[in-house]
C-alpha cells in the first residue's frame, strides 16, 4: 500500500514538473490586458531556441543595433543606405505577427560623423534627409520610433531650463544647438504622420533627469499645440530601464507620476536588471556566470516589484521591452540581467515576471 502511495506521489510530482517546464506562461498572454511585452532582436535571436522564445512570449520587438544610424546610413554622404539586415528582421517579424518599434533616428552615438559635421545648414539637411529616408523606407512596417535618443546629459542638478541640460558633446548639439531635438520631431511628424514618436533615455529613475525630460516634452508639445495642431509632437517617453539590484522602485514610481502629467504615453523600452553590486562599466556578451541562489532571488523580487508597479500604471504604459533574452547574449552579460540563463532556461526572474503577485 505504502509503495503504491509513494508511486502515485512520484507520478504526480513528475507530471507537475514536466508541465511546469514545458508550459511556462507566455508573458504576452499574462500582460495582454495591460501593455505590450517586447524584447530586442539581433542576429542570434532570429533562429533556434531564441526565436522560439521570442515568438512564444513577446508581441513587440526593437532591433538592438540594426536600425541605428551607423548601420543604415552610408559611410560617406554620397554612398548608399544599407537596408538588408534590418529588412530581413522586420520582414520576419511581420510574417510572425510581431510588432516592430524603431530604434533610433537621432543619437550622439553610433552615428556617422559626416552626418553631424559641416555648417549648421548642412547638418540640418543631413538630419532631414536621414529621417525622411528611413521613415519612408519603413513606412507601414514600423509602428513607432525613438526619434531622439539620450539627448540629456548625466548629472543634472537643475532641470528647470531643459535646454541647458542637454548633452553638449553630442555632434548634433555642437552643430545645431539645442533646437536639434525639436527639429528631429517636426521632421519625423511630417515624414510619417501615422507613427508614434518617442523621446528615449536612460537613468530616468533620477528625479532631476526625469524632470528635465518632462519639462522638454511639455515645452515642445505646448508650443506645437499653440500653433493649432490638435495632437502632441512628442507622443511618448521611453524610460530605458537599465537597472541593478541598487534600484529603489519608488524612484521609478516618482518618474512615472511625473511623466503622466505630460499626458503622453510611456514605455519601458530597454529593461534589464544586472545583479552585480558594483556598477563598473564592463560591457559585452559571453561573460555570464551561474548566479548564486540569493542573487537570483533578489533579482526576481525586484523584477516582480517593477511589474507590480507597471501594472498600476497600465493605463499610461504602452509597452515594456526587455533589453536581451538571455544572460549570455546580453550587452551586460557580466551582470546576468535577463529572464533566461545562458542555456535559455527560465530563471526565478522569469517566474517573478510571469506572476509578480507571488513574489
Ligand atoms: O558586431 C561586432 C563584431 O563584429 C565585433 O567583433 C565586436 C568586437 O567588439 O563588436 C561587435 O559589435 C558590437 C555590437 O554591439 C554587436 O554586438 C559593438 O562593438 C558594440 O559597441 C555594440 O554594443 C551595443 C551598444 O548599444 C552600442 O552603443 C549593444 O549591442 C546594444 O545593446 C547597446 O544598446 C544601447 C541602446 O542602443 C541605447 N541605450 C543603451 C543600450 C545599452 O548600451
Amino acid at each position: 500500500m505504502l509503495k503504491k502511495i509513494i508511486l502515485i506521489q512520484l507520478a504526480l510530482l513528475f507530471l507537475c514538473l514536466t508541465n511546469c517546464n514545458s508550459k511556462p506562461a507566455a508573458l504576452k498572454a499574462v500582460y495582454k490586458k495591460d501593455f505590450l511585452i517586447g524584447n530586442v532582436i539581433n542576429h542570434v535571436y532570429m533562429s533556434g531556441g531564441h526565436f522560439d522564445l521570442l515568438k512564444k512570449h513577446f508581441n513587440t520587438v526593437t532591433c538592438e543595433n540594426e536600425m541605428k544610424p551607423e548601420n543604415l546610413a552610408p559611410l560617406s554622404k554620397s554612398g548608399e543606405y544599407k537596408w538588408q539586415m534590418a529588412d530581413s528582421m522586420v520582414n520576419k517579424m511581420k510574417e510572425n505577427g510581431i510588432q516592430v518599434h524603431g530604434h533610433t533616428l537621432i543619437w550622439h552615438s553610433q552615428t556617422r560623423t559626416w552626418m553631424t559635421s559641416g555648417s549648421p545648414q548642412e547638418a540640418k539637411e543631413n538630419m532631414i534627409n536621414h529621417i525622411n529616408t528611413v521613415l519612408d523606407h519603413f513606412r507601414g512596417k514600423v509602428v513607432s520610433w525613438d526619434v531622439v535618443n539620450e539627448a540629456m546629459a548625466d548629472g543634472i542638478t537643475d532641470p528647470s531650463d531643459w535646454k541647458s541640460c542637454l548633452r553638449a558633446e553630442s555632434g548634433w548639439y555642437k552643430t545645431l544647438g539645442p533646437d536639434y531635438v525639436e527639429l528631429a520631431f517636426r521632421t519625423a511628424r511630417q515624414a510619417d504622420p501615422e507613427i508614434i514618436l518617442y523621446y528615449n533615455d536612460y537613468g530616468l529613475n533620477d528625479c532631476n533627469k526625469a524632470a528635465a525630460v518632462r519639462n522638454m516634452v511639455k515645452d515642445i508639445n505646448d508650443r506645437y499645440k499653440a500653433e493649432g495642431n490638435n495632437r502632441s509632437l512628442i507622443d511618448g517617453i521611453g524610460m530605458q530601464g537599465h537597472y541593478g539590484l541598487w534600484l529603489n522602485v519608488n524612484d521609478v514610481r516618482a518618474s512615472l507620476e511625473m511623466f503622466k502629467e505630460t499626458g503622453v504615453e510611456i514605455s519601458i523600452t530597454e529593461l534589464d536588471i544586472e545583479s552585480r553590486l558594483t556598477n563598473s562599466r564592463e560591457w559585452g556578451v559571453n561573460r555570464n556566470t551561474v548566479m548564486p541562489q540569493e542573487q537570483a532571488q533578489q533579482q526576481a523580487k525586484l523584477y516582480a516589484q517593477l511589474f507590480r508597479l507597471f501594472r498600476e500604471y497600465k493605463d499610461t504604459i504602452a509597452r515594456v521591452t526587455f533589453w536581451g533574452m538571455d544572460d549570455k547574449n546580453s550587452w551586460k552579460s557580466i551582470g546576468n540581467p535577463c529572464l533566461f540563463d545562458g542555456e535559455l532556461n527560465p530563471k526565478p526572474a522569469f517566474f517573478a515576471v510571469s506572476n509578480p503577485d507571488e513574489y
